[in-house]
């Protein structure tokens, strides 16, 4: 049994605990670490069976006896909490973005090419039964050369703007994910992108540089093209559709729902929302990515998302960046790594 220490207990580190000690073979939750943990966070360790509560990560790092952490912490955390726990010798999973600053990831790239700890990025869509399904037609040959891919990825509603103060802007914080995908389902690195964008959701936005609307254009290193376009707030749910069109035909996916009836009546047809948000719809591949890197670790195998995996879509978002700000496309050679 591989023992697990998280560090972060907010939103998503809640999840993953949850997750483990629900759907994880081969592993446990042994430790949890937050500085702001209060009564009802020890009280909902408790309730999962996690003794160890502490308010500094160290006590884990000091731990012999835990194999692996999660680190779910804010994103300006990750890298300097990476590179300690490298030091520990702690196997790494990691949440997205790894880090906001190259340089960050730079350093832990260095740190783990001295060592031999496993680390993973939580790219967790890649998992998501209905990308792996997309993935799946496009690895069998069905789709042909891959020419155009679109991924449409909507919020269902707007994150507090403390939130989208610190969170790095809609393309670190939310496209990352689209961003993977686009690398995902291509199996290729993008090389150009072009970014519009808007604060139409929410435009007090627009006070602390940032947007909530984007047009993103990407051309791959294989030739195919790819256009993503996100919302902060999608009036019907949470929208996350992709469609791959190739050579020889074309796979698409459309958003899960409670059910798939559909009602006819004389007023008209409706069917269900999409699932409301990442907790609904995503859920399932958080216990998947977990289950790989318990897996990567046990048979010493490589992780499915690698530093590498991780350093590219920030690449990608740091040319949107520029993008948006310059009004021209930016090649990813141009982004100082
Ligand atoms: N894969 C996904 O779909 C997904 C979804 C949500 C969040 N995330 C990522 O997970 C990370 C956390 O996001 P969240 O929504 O859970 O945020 P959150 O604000 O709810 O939780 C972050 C937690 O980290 C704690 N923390 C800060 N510094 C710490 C430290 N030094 N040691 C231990 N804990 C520390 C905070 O006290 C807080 O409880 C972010 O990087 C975010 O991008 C990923």
């Amino acid at each position: 049994m591989l023992n697990i220490g998280m560090i972060g207990a907010g939103r998503i580190g809640r999840v993953h605990a949850e997750s483990i000690t629900c759907h994880v073979k081969d592993a446990r939750v042994k430790a949890i670490a937050d500085p702001s943990f209060t009564d009802e966070g020890r009280q909902w360790a408790r309730s999962l069976g996690i003794d160890e509560v502490y308010t500094d990560f160290h006590e884990i790092l000091k731990d012999a006896s835990i194999d692996a952490v999660l680190i779910c912490s804010s994103t300006d955390t990750h890298a300097d909490i990476a590179i300690e726990a490298i030091h520990a010798h702690k196997h790494i999973f990691c949440e997205k973005p790894v880090s906001q600053s190259l340089s960050k990831i730079r350093e832990t790239a260095n740190a783990l090419s001295h060592s031999d700890v496993k680390f993973q990025v939580g790219f967790n869509r890649r998992f998501d039964h209905n990308f792996e399904a997309v993935r799946s037609a496009i690895d069998a040959g069905k789709i042909g050369d891959i020419h155009i891919v679109k991924i449409t990825s909507r919020d269902p509603d707007a994150p507090p703007l403390e939130y989208a103060r610190v969170s790095g802007g809609l393309f670190l914080d939310m496209t990352i994910h689209d961003f993977d995908m686009a690398r995902y389902l291509t199996g290729s690195d993008v090389v150009e992108v072009s970014a519009y964008g808007a604060a139409l959701v929410e435009p007090a936005l627009r006070d602390i540089g940032d947007i909530d609307t984007a047009i993103i254009t990407l051309k791959l290193a294989n030739g195919a093209l790819a256009v993503i376009d996100n919302s902060r707030r999608a009036a019907y749910g949470y929208d996350q559709r992709a469609e791959v069109f190739g050579s020889k035909g074309q796979v698409s996916i459309a958003n899960d729902s409670a059910s798939s009836a559909v009602i006819s009546t004389v007023e008209g047809i409706t069917g269900e929302k999409p699932l409301y948000f990442f907790l609904e719809r995503y859920m399932a591949s958080f216990s998947r990515e977990i289950s790989l890197f318990v897996q990567a670790i046990v048979k010493d195998t490589e992780v499915p998302v690698n530093i590498n995996d991780g350093l590219q879509p920030v690449l990608i978002a740091k040319a949107a960046q520029r993008s948006l700000m310059e009004h021209r496309p930016v090649m990813i050679s141009e982004i100082d790594y």
